[in-house]
């Protein structure tokens, strides 16, 4: 019989607004190797399973399947809307002035909704590349973060929050010269910021940055991706799975290391989204934050094995005259135009 784990069970975050958000969610992201209706299929079964927050975005092209999945479980009363917390993203090339209401229309329209519960600006770049291209492709139309720019697009953000087609906006993939640029124009100010936190990278300052400001982070990558497609590998990537103290520990808890990571995350305060097509995998995943605590001194452990290894370095979103994929993250303090 297929394992359940109560919803109420699964500790919630609480955003700036007073709203909860469960601890871990479910993302939809297939590393270019499920189907869309594999996909579909696991967020079904997340469902049943006991999963209540599904990370989707527009270019993960299962925006339809996952759809069917989500009308399916309300006429079915498996579960009701407000019990779900369902995120999507506008892709790059529907930044700016109109093109962000017709993303979010079209998501509405593919995830079978009246709203969403949170909105992102999937990257802060209105570059684009096409699915599933290499890591070597650049756009020559690509640019450098623009604040105008952005905020244009944020602007449309905020206007889906006044008609009710989602409930909160976040951005995702932002840097702390980014965000101090941007969150002093914001009439309405992010519940979240997506980003890449998983053992091997951190991300300190940012995690304080956001936390200090009431914003929540959501972890992307939170077992360290290690399907992930070719173009985001690099060969002096860590797999965080195989450190020697993450593996230790999942021994003495008789886990698999990837849920080690995730009651890490989940015990830090950031909220992981873990991918997993498998039901024994993404059942494990939600039950680990459930039961048996990571101890302070594994927790302390855990913070050592930090290595600062960026594995979604964006290369592809590069504009013509950047150096490296460095200059998508701004690590000089400034934004690197
Ligand atoms: N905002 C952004 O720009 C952004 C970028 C990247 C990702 N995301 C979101 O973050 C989500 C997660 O990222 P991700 O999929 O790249 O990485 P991830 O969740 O760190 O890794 C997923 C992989 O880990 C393995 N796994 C999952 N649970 C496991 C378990 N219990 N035991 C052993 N292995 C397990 C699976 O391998 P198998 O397939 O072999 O089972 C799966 O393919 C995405 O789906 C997406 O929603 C957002």
């Amino acid at each position: 019989m297929k394992e359940v784990i109560n919803p109420a069970m699964v500790p919630q975050r609480t955003l700036y607004t007073g709203d909860t958000i469960p601890c871990i969610g479910m993302g939809t992201f297939g590393s270019d190797r499920f189907t869309p209706e594999q996909i579909s299929n696991a967020v079904a079964g997340a469902i049943e399973a006991g999963y209540r927050l599904f990370d989707c975005a527009a270019c993960y092209g299962n925006e339809a399947q996952i759809g069917e999945v989500f009308d399916a479980a309300f006429r079915k009363g498996t579960v009701k809307r407000e019990e779900l917390f369902i995120t999507t993203k506008v892709w790059n090339d529907m930044h700016g002035q109109g093109d962000v209401l017709l993303s979010c229309a079209k998501s509405l329209r593919d995830l079978k909704l009246d709203y969403v519960d949170l909105f992102f600006v999937h990257w802060p770049f209105p570059n684009y590349h096409a699915p599933g291209c290499d890591g070597d492709s650049r756009n020559p139309d690509s640019k450098p973060f623009s604040v105008d720019e952005f905020m244009t697009t944020w602007r449309q953000c905020e206007r889906l929050v006044d008609m009710g087609l989602t409930r909160f906006i976040g951005m995702s993939n932002m840097t702390i010269p980014k965000l101090n640029a941007v969150l002093p124009l914001c009439r309405i100010k992010p519940v979240a910021i997506e980003m890449e936190l998983h053992l091997c990278f951190q991300q300190p300052e940012l995690f304080r940055y956001c936390v200090d400001r009431d914003i929540l982070p959501i972890g992307f990558c939170p077992i360290g991706s290690p399907r992930r497609p070719d173009r985001d590998r690099s060969p002096e990537d860590i797999n965080d799975i195989e450190v020697p103290e993450v593996a230790a520990i999942a021994k003495a808890h008789n886990v698999h290391p990837a849920v080690i990571c995730l009651k890490w995350a989940a015990q830090r305060g950031q909220v992981p989204i873990p991918f997993a097509v498998y039901e024994e995998k993404y059942v494990s995943n939600l039950r680990c934050v459930t039961e048996d605590p990571l101890t302070e001194e594994e927790m302390a452990i855990m913070e050592t094995v930090d290595k600062n290894n960026r594995l979604i370095k964006g290369q592809v979103f590069l504009w013509p005259g950047a150096k490296s994929w460095e200059d998508l993250w701004d690590l000089d303090g400034t934004i690197t135009r």
